[in-house]
């Protein structure tokens, strides 16, 4: 799921080691590293976490080279073993390759290679890569020119990365998973994203897909499939490798949650006007909104579910869509703008959603906090949360992101019917963020509650996709069980689950007819035993019902929506904290999942 690679430096092995750590929060299985140069390729790897790779390479003789390679993995192809981590090499031993993504005609391939009197060691797709290359050399080729014609047997989605024993060259390829080049001075890297070398350079070029790259340690070359030079440009990367250290907290997540503030002004910054509280996002351009699919996975469901409900708000026909069922069944598409809503701009689902829109003749717009990204590229317009990189696999601040840029798009649709109130709202909310975060009772509220069977979040409009992201957190990071309803359906069904031992966190805002209904709703469950957790502006009378109240200031009911889903992350982080689980990197989790 991530890669490393680096040319020209002494301390090689180090910097893969170091370039894998930083790959960590994608979500990984395994990691392997291989050396190589100069008639020798040494190739480590384990199943496991990073740091039994390093015990197992930790004082070993020998292990040096100028060129290396390194990957962690998450299985798409066989079970995590030490067999099948990454790097693979051929029968001969002399070409190494790793891979992020799926060969889908790696059977055939193996068929004829087995047929041809290629053994493979492993279960995975990879190793017919190593192999496929071994055989053009074989039949002599150069090492460049049979990587190329390797990769133009494969299909599938790949970012691909081959060192061979004797020559002093990484080879590069992608089609379908990201992949960036890092420039220093005198080294050259490759990643899967730039926190993998940002303590080295901050000058990169993004691959696109079907192009290859060659590192060499005087210099660096992207080249199309038959070897013609192809211009890029160099971008500077504007935060600070700092950005993706833990500065002092016991998680990457409880960071992200406190980074929220800074995020949010980031996002706001340039696009809400100070003299008129007009909404501009030179992105956007012009842009109509007649009728709007918003498609995403996970979390950024979530905010594609809050999002269609500011759009209809708006008066313009909304809605939001699972996207790996979109991509195989969307809906009648015509006039529609198809929005992709994903932290990372790679999770595969989403991208097929975007992709059949693409097809089928939409207009798409990429709102991802991933510059580069495959969506931000793919799709018509880019709309850029500016959350900074999030390393915790919970997202936290790009929910936040995505909620407040989903209102700018709202807004920025809707010229002159703007909403002034919410405008200062929005300026208020990473001040208001900060309120929470200062003075949230979360922390007791989950030592209260940490025995309990189950977690049940209800809330209605705005606050419905709230309730449902803020059992997801729960399910994430704490691996307790926790459902989000709709605060209506409660007595539909799930009701019958609301026992003395599962309290019910309602998310009540304002004091309009969805605070009256759900109120109601509190009365239901507290009749039944279950304890309550209000998180209210204190507008209603929720807090009358309730057994504990997490507070969140009063303002525009939009906002307040965002600002209710900070309290819901605190309650899931020290839950998850108390319980000891593993915060930054859960069980079974990825990322970034560019697999359908
Ligand atoms: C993975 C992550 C989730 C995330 C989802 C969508 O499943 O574990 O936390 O919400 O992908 O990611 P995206 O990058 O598209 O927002």
């Amino acid at each position: 799921c991530g890669i490393i690679g680096c040319v020209g430096r002494d301390d090689t092995l180090d910097t893969l080691i170091h370039g894998l750590s930083k790959l960590e929060y994608r979500g990984y299985d395994s990691a392997g590293i291989a050396l190589a140069g100069n008639g020798a390729l040494h190739i480590r790897k384990r199943a496991g976490e990073l740091d039994r790779l390093r015990e197992s390479i930790d004082g070993e003789d020998g292990l040096s080279g100028t060129i290396g390679i390194g990957h962690t993995r998450w299985s798409t192809h066989g079970p995590p073993t030490d067999h099948n981590a990454h790097p693979h090499a051929d029968c001969t031993g002399t070409v190494a390759v790793v891979h992020n993504g799926i060969i889908e005609n790696y059977q055939a391939l193996k068929d004829e290679l087995e047929a041809a009197g290629h053994t493979f060691e492993s279960d995975t797709d990879t190793e017919v890569v190593p192999h496929l290359v071994e055989a053009e050399l074989a039949a002599g080729a150069a090492p460049g020119e049979a990587f190329r014609a390797a990769i133009d047997r494969l299909d599938g989605s790949f970012a691909i990365s081959c060192v061979l024993d004797d020559s002093d060259s990484v080879f590069v390829a992608r089609n379908d998973s990201p992949l960036v080049l890092g420039l220093g001075d005198d080294e050259t890297y490759l990643a899967s994203d730039v926190p993998a070398f940002r303590a080295f350079t901050d000058q990169v070029v993004y691959l696109a897909d079907g192009e290859f790259a060659e590192l060499r340690p005087d210099g660096w070359r992207v080249i199309d499939a038959s070897g013609e030079p192809i211009e890029k440009s160099v971008e500077t990367i504007q935060w600070d490798a700092e950005d993706t250290g833990k500065s002092g907290y016991d998680h990457f997540m409880l960071k992200e949650i406190h980074e929220q503030p800074r995020a949010l002004r980031q996002c706001l910054r340039g696009r809400v006007s100070e003299l008129d509280g007009d909404v501009t996002v030179p992105e956007l351009g012009d842009i109509e909104l007649e009728r709007v699919h918003l498609v995403a996975a996970g979390t950024s469901y979530h905010a594609a579910v809050y999002g269609a409900q500011l759009l209809c708000d708006a008066g313009i026909s909304a809605q939001a869509h699972y996207a790996h069922e979109y991509a195989i069944s969307p809906p009648p598409i015509e006039n529609a703008t198809v929005v992709g809503v994903s932290q990372s701009g790679e999770t595969a689902d989403t991208l097929a959603a975007t992709r059949e829109a693409r097809r089928l003749g939409a207009e798409t717009l990429a709102l991802t906090n991933t510059v580069g990204s495959t969506m931000a590229r793919e799709c018509d317009k880019a709309f850029y949360i500016r959350s900074g990189p999030e390393i915790g696999v919970a997202a936290t601040k790009t929910f936040a992101g995505q909620q407040t840029a989903l209102n700018l798009l709202a807004e920025a649709a809707t010229p002159g019917a703007g909403d002034r109130d919410l405008v200062s709202a929005l300026r208020d909310l990473p001040g208001n963020v900060q309120e929470i975060l200062d003075e949230s009772t979360a922390e007791s509220v989950a030592e209260a509650y940490i025995d309990a069977d189950s977690y049940f979040f209800i809330g209605r409009g705005l606050n419905f996709p709230v309730s449902l992201e803020g059992a997801l957190k729960m399910k994430e990071i704490s691996y307790e069980h926790a459902e989000g309803f709709a605060a209506g359906e409660l007595k539909h069904g799930p009701l019958a689950l609301v026992t003395a031992n599962t309290p019910v966190f309602a998310t009540v805002t304002g004091d309009g007819e969805y605070a009256r209904k759900t109120i109601g709703n509190v009365k239901e469950v507290e009749a039944r035993d279950a304890p309550v957790v209000a998180v209210t502006d204190g507008r209603s009378n929720v807090g009358r019902y309730a057994d504990h109240v997490l507070d969140v200031p009063q303002t525009h009911p939009r906002v307040a929506a965002i600002l209710a889903n900070v309290q819901l992350q605190l309650v899931s982080y020290y839950t998850a904290a108390m319980l000891g689980r593993s915060i930054d990197k859960p069980r079974n989790l990825a990322k970034s999942v560019t697999v359908e």
